[in-house]
């Protein structure tokens, strides 16, 4: 036997990546939310600390609610739940509350970020052991987070068609995937006013978007500030109105199971309300099913067709209740990528020529994507793929660290370090060392 796989995978040796994890996340730990790291990143996100909150409950239960409530304490009168929370002054990051501009007491961005709080609120509460807290806690986020998804599905998707659309790439997490490059090209960029970039005093050029792309997010920030984000006006308005199939997955995972938090908690209609939209979205999904690609796939709104790009956002469709028969699908397109990447999940196709595997989202490994994609095919009973994934991203801890994300062939590793989520999807792999 190979001493080096041996003495990795020792008992010991988890509990010694298990014990770093903590410290990361003890590290980025700003006493009522979490930074995902410091530096590049010196705020409050909206998927981080849902995420975070997650492996946070293997240390502490209280403090993963309270991550979560932190986040709703911002939640806009619309219902929408911001994407960044600017808590502290800090003139490191661009773009920060004056470009935004969106006049709240504590400054917010006016977008908005995958619906994960769903999700994490109702694994808390399974998993809680503390149950008299847990169901005060779930009970009041509930209101909350059905609000949230009433605010997606009335505010972006106008037409009912059952699936949302974002107004902005970073909505999606997925900042500078290729899913956007031809619609955030047709944003018009004429009226932008000079602003001056501070990504990339903290991360390397290569690893982070270009110029161009950069001249887009903030024509779309600039055009959304003039409108007051007034959100009854901009989903029509936006020139970029993209629907993620990862996105969507995420958003229908959470309502279904938040249905299921309702009905333990006896909010009968919160529960219905949620298992109608769960239902839609699933049904919408197949619309965005792509033979040619084998997988799901974006959809522009604005030109009013499928995106020719195949991201890892139509893998994440694994985290919904997909029929049988994709989920089949999915799980043959990862294999395909497990044959051509070192580590799995890439966050592109290798084939396709736009791949930059240490570019951002154009091509690296995100492990809480892993996660939930991992999360998704474990209900589906695809062991051996959940396996695999698992395997690849513990062993990117071992030879990389805990950075922000990795390149799928080297592992190098990219981004941000000390990265927090990167933590949390560490803990729940491995979970508490007995
Ligand atoms: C980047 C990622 C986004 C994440 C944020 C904070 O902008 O693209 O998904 O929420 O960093 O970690």
């Amino acid at each position: 036997m190979n001493t080096m796989t041996s003495s990795t995978n020792s008992k010991t040796h988890r509990g010694e990546v298990y014990q770093r994890a903590t410290e990361i996340l003890e590290l980025n730990d700003r006493g009522h939310y979490t930074v995902p790291t410091h530096g590049l990143y010196p705020f409050q996100w909206n998927w981080d600390s849902c995420l975070v909150a997650i492996g946070q409950q293997q240390l502490d239960e209280s403090r993963a609610w309270t991550e979560l409530n932190t986040l709703f304490d911002h939640q806009w009168d619309d219902g929408m739940v911001p994407h960044i929370i600017f808590h502290e002054h800090d003139d490191g990051y661009f773009p920060g509350p004056n470009v935004w501009g969106t006049g709240r007491r504590v400054p917010t961005t006016g977008i908005t970020q995958p619906a994960v709080a769903g999700f994490a609120a109702a694994l808390l509460y399974e998993r809680a052991t503390d149950k008299s807290l847990a169901s005060n806690q779930a009970r009041a986020l509930l209101t909350r987070i059905d609000r949230w998804h009433e605010w997606f599905y009335r505010c972006r998707d106008p037409q009912n068609t059952g699936l949302v659309a974002v107004i902005h790439p970073w909505e999606t997490g997925r900042d500078n995937s290729v899913d956007w490059d031809k619609a955030l090209a047709a944003v018009p960029t004429a009226d932008l006013q000079p602003y001056q970039r501070r990504d990339l005093e903290h991360a390397d050029a290569s690893h982070r978007p270009t110029m161009a792309q950069y001249d887009g997010y903030i024509s779309l920030v600039q055009h959304f500030r003039s409108l007051a984000w007034n959100n009854e006006v901009l989903h029509d308005a936006s020139p970029f109105q993209m629907v993620d199939p990862g996105f969507n997955a995420i958003l229908i995972r959470s309502c279904s199971d938040i249905a299921t938090l309702a009905t333990q908690l006896g909010e009968m209609d919160i529960a219905s309300r949620n298992r109608e939209r769960a239902a839609a979205g699933l049904l919408a999904m197949e619309s965005l099913w792509s033979d040619s690609h084998q997988q799901y796939v974006c959809f522009d709104r604005v030109a009013g067709q499928l995106v020719d790009s195949s991201s890892v956002a139509g893998l994440l469709a694994t985290f919904a209740d997909i029929p049988e028969q994709r989920m089949q699908k999915l799980a043959l397109r990862i294999e395909t990528l497990a044959a051509s990447a070192n580590y799995l999940v890439p966050s592109h196709d290798l084939a396709d020529e736009r791949y930059d595997g240490t570019r951002y989202w154009r091509g690296p490994v995100w492990l809480i994507i892993n996660y939930m994609i991992a999360n998704g095919l474990k209900r589906g009973g695809y062991d051996a793929i959940v396996e695999s994934i698992e395997k690849d991203s513990l062993k990117l801890i071992d030879e990389s660290g805990f950075a922000e994300y990795y390149d799928p062939m080297t592992g190098e590793p990219c981004g941000g370090s000390t990265f927090t989520w990167t933590a949390a999807m560490v803990m729940e792999f491995i979970k508490k060392p007995g």
